[in-house]
């Protein structure tokens, strides 16, 4: 592995969804921090000329955050674009004269996956490979059997050490928060373990649904789209080892242990739901089984964990738009309390960002009992708060691969949902704007029920 500085950036997909709601808006924000010193090349197969993707920069950043005058400048004179079919060999022949004296370039596939291996193995056969990097969105595979087809052809053509694959969760600072607040405090360390924790809750609500992206999501589902990848990257947050922190893989190699602690998940444990609706949305089919919400009971089968709960639950046109952990401690001796007034740890990853501690204090008054109270720790965003899209790509321009899913774990990652896959289980339908299929509750009532987020994230 070399640590070089990229030297070039090309992404591939310029005139794109993806490239207009988050790389050209992270691109800006490289240029302000000084991280843009390097020509950037769009490529698509648009038929437009270099002013029209300018112009679409402009309008993305306008619409994303803002235009900063003197970072857009910068972004702008950087910018080349190469118009080309991702099969045609001309394309890749204009971008290696795009790249002129650069010798490391990051090549960026933002690009529907089913060009994935087209344009890998064409960057390879055109030599624009050779000392560069890969960045590649997600999703990585459909399947285990895909996803193994696709790491076989990256390696083909690029050094493990030189693949960036991105699953954007890994850059949010609150999920990056996660290890950090566990290892950083030692009050934490001995009651995170199964003698002390009862349960383990993630949810991600989003009170929309597909926004236009009917067609790919309706050939993903819930499971595809955010429990393989987001949902499971949380869960190896909270439940890993600690890691070696004087190795760099050391962090990756502990979260790789978990998915492969995680027993492969059964039908039993899974409830589907499909907000009603969905089948009217433009690209949907139909009669589509696809899920739109799915809860999840993970099985976490090592020696800090056996035993307790985990719990995943993701949907589509849910009450709010949150992701949050919440970890359940154990009643205390003697004291029989009922599930809601146990301890709990929140973690709210986003929108809005805060910790809470739910703690017992006494109640006013003359009887020695107690009520539920609330540390809260806030975090309210700074101009130094990165993006994801920011950090993941700064992170891949430096080499720097430990916010980024590795070949191991998006094998182990995928052999954990790949027995539900089927879409043999019911998908039950449910109101938009309700916490899914009543079926989910059963899940979790040993545990008490749910916790649902409350709402206060804003709009997505
Ligand atoms: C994407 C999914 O990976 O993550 C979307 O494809 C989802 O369906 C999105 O809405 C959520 O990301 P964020 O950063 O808005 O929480």
């Amino acid at each position: 592995m070399t640590t070089a500085l990229s030297d070039a950036l090309v992404f591939f997909g310029a005139t794109g969804d993806l490239a207009y709601k988050k790389i050209f808006p992270a691109l800006q924000a490289m240029a302000r921090r000084g991280h843009l010193d390097l020509p950037v090349i769009g490529v698509a197969k648009s038929g437009w000329t270099l002013d029209q993707m300018r112009a679409r920069a402009r309008d993305s950043v306008k619409q994303h955050g803002g235009l900063d005058p003197e970072a857009f400048a910068k972004l702008e004179s950087r910018l080349r674009y190469v118009d080309g079919d991702y099969r045609d060999p001309s394309t890749y022949a204009a971008v290696r004269t795009a790249l002129g004296d650069a010798r490391r370039p990051a090549h960026y596939l933002a690009i529907p996956p089913s060009m994935f291996a087209t344009v890998v193995e064409s960057l390879e056969r055109s030599g624009a490979a050779r000392d560069a990097r890969v960045i590649i969105e997600k999703p990585f595979g459909r399947d285990l059997e895909s996803a193994r087809a696709l790491n076989g052809t990256l390696r083909a053509a690029f050094d493990e050490a030189d693949v960036f694959r991105i699953d954007h969760y890994l850059g949010k600072g609150p999920v990056q928060n996660l290890a950090l607040f566990r290892f950083a405090n030692t009050f934490l360390e001995p009651i995170w373990n199964r003698n002390y924790v009862d349960n383990v809750q993630v949810t991600m609500a989003e009170a929309f649904g597909v926004q236009g992206r009917g067609k790919f999501y309706d050939e993903a589902g819930a499971i595809r789209d955010v429990v393989q990848n987001h949902m499971l990257q949380v869960v190896s947050l909270l439940a890993m080892e600690p890691p070696l922190t004087t190795y760099h893989e050391s962090i990756r190699d502990e979260q790789v242990k978990v998915f492969r602690s995680i027993r492969p998940l059964n039908r039993r444990d899974l409830v589907r739901g499909q907000f009603a609706g969905y089948r009217g949305e433009p690209g949907v089919a139909p009669g589509s089984n696809v899920e739109t919400f799915a809860a999840v009971r993970l099985h976490v089968d090592s020696w800090r964990w056996d035993g307790v709960p985990f719990f995943i639950r993701a949907g589509k046109c849910l009450p709010v738009t949150a992701t949050e952990v919440v970890v359940t401690l154990k009643r205390p001796p003697l004291l029989h309390m009922s599930a809601d007034e146990r301890n709990t740890l929140s973690f709210r990853l986003g929108p809005d960002v805060f910790i809470t501690l739910g703690a017992r204090v006494k109640a006013p008054g003359e009887q020695m009992v107690s009520e539920g109270a609330e540390l809260k720790f806030v975090h309210h965003p700074t101009a130094d708060d990165l993006d994801a899209y920011e950090r993941l790509l700064v992170d891949a321009m430096r080499g720097d691969a430990m916010l980024f899913a590795r070949e191991d774990g998006v094998e182990a990652a995928w052999r954990v949902v790949q027995p539900i896959l089927d879409d043999s289980t019911p998908v039950h339908e449910y109101a938009p704007g309700t916490w899914g299929p009543d079926e989910a509750d059963a899940l979790t009532t040993d545990v008490g029920g749910w916790h649902s987020p409350l709402g206060g994230g804003g709009a997505p």
